[in-house]
């Protein structure tokens, strides 16, 4: 069984780039694989949040998660900070990938050149990213479009580690949906939906029908009104095709030949979104009522998680010349092998 791993920051509130680029896939791969989820609230702290705002929202987005489908009975579902091995497998990768390597990461750009303050751990975030997904020996990475340089990151460095200390790490791939794997801003066309931005053309998971509705009839497009799949010179439109021939599971191309007005393809995408928030919305309620039950989830998650990371940790430490850690650090079941599985 193919191992899967793949997380997302509890920042901000979730929105439809993350469900159809992302979440549609996690739900999906967890009835084949063994499936590992994780709610990366130590790469939230690279952008300083309020602590309170932190709390909560890491513990949102675990509701937001089990909402969206994830079944903590085939999944693992996990607190990134709960599971020290990642803050110090990290540390290991910091020292295996290149500073010009880091330096190229489109994302580290983008967000760099949008604040005042920049952290280094905002610089070194693949780093941790690669932690992330080599603790579990993972084979698949379900990510976005915007995750792919991030994954090809994380494949060399862990190529590089097995070169240089001998067969460590498993070299991960990541899965990238056809349609909805890059959900744009519904105002600005040009630029990807976000949950950092707060722009009126993000469709937020719990966001009202009539709002959603909203959203959809404002969306900007363009005035020759023909209706056909052209992200470059029709970037609102083909947005549009896109994110309905996701949550309808068709082709853009297909979708476009239902359509010959922006009026009518608006609606019909506001409705088949509504379609698949709806249930999301009213578990999301229901699991409102009960935060320690969620709570209990991400505790069982973060065990099981462990015994995982730990044994992988171990393996690597050993590999490159650290020695065995005190016993006392060893996980609870004793597991601390130093071969690959
Ligand atoms: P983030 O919200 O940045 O933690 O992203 C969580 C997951 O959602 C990642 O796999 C991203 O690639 C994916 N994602 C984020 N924004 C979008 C978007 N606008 N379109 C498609 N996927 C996205
Ligand atoms: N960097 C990812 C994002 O911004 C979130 C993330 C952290 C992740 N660790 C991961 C995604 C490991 C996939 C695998 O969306």
């Amino acid at each position: 069984m193919a191992r899967v791993f793949s997380g997302i920051q509890p920042s901000g509130s979730m929105h439809l780039g993350n469900l159809l680029g992302a979440l549609r896939n996690w739900v999906a791969y967890q009835n084949e694989h063994q499936a590992v989820y994780c709610v990366v609230d130590l790469h939230a702290l690279t952008s300083a949040p309020d602590p309170a705002e932190l709390r909560q929202s890491t513990l949102a987005a675990a509701s937001m998660l089990l909402s969206a489908g994830i079944d903590p009975e085939r999944s693992v579902l996990f607190v990134q900070s709960a599971v020290g091995e990642h803050a110090e497998l990290a540390w290991m990768m910091e020292c295996t990938v290149g500073f010009g390597e880091l330096r190229r990461m489109t994302q580290f750009k983008d967000k760099s050149g949008r604040s005042e303050f920049v952290s280094a751990g905002l610089f070194t975030y693949p780093a941790l990213q690669s932690a992330d997904i080599l603790l579990y020996d993972t084979d698949l990475v379900p990510v976005g479009d915007d995750q792919r340089q991030h994954i090809e990151l994380c494949r060399d460095i862990a190529e590089r580690f097995n070169r240089r200390y001998g067969d460590t790490f498993t070299v991960p791939t990541h899965v990238i949906p056809e349609a909805g794997a890059r959900v744009m801003d519904l105002q600005n066309p040009n630029d990807k939906m976000s949950k950092s931005l707060d722009s009126p053309g993000t469709v937020g998971i719990l966001d009202d029908p009539a709002v959603v509705a909203r959203k959809f009839k404002r969306a900007v497009t363009d005035s020759d009104n023909e209706v056909y799949y052209d992200p470059v010179a029709k970037p609102g439109v083909s947005n549009l095709l896109g994110i309905l021939a996701s949550a309808t599971d068709r082709s853009p191309e297909a979708v476009a030949e239902h359509y010959t007005q922006y009026g009518r393809l608006k609606a019909d995408t506001a409705d088949a979104v509504n379609n698949l928030l709806a249930p999301i919305r009213d578990r999301y309620l229901e699991l409102s009522a009960e935060p320690a039950e969620v709570v209990r989830i991400l505790e069982t998650g973060a065990a099981r998680a462990r015994s995982v990371a730990a044994a992988t940790l171990d393996r690597a430490r050993n590999n490159a010349g650290l020695i065995p850690r005190p016993s006392f650090h060893s996980p609870p079941d004793g597991s601390d092998t130093g071969t690959k599985p």
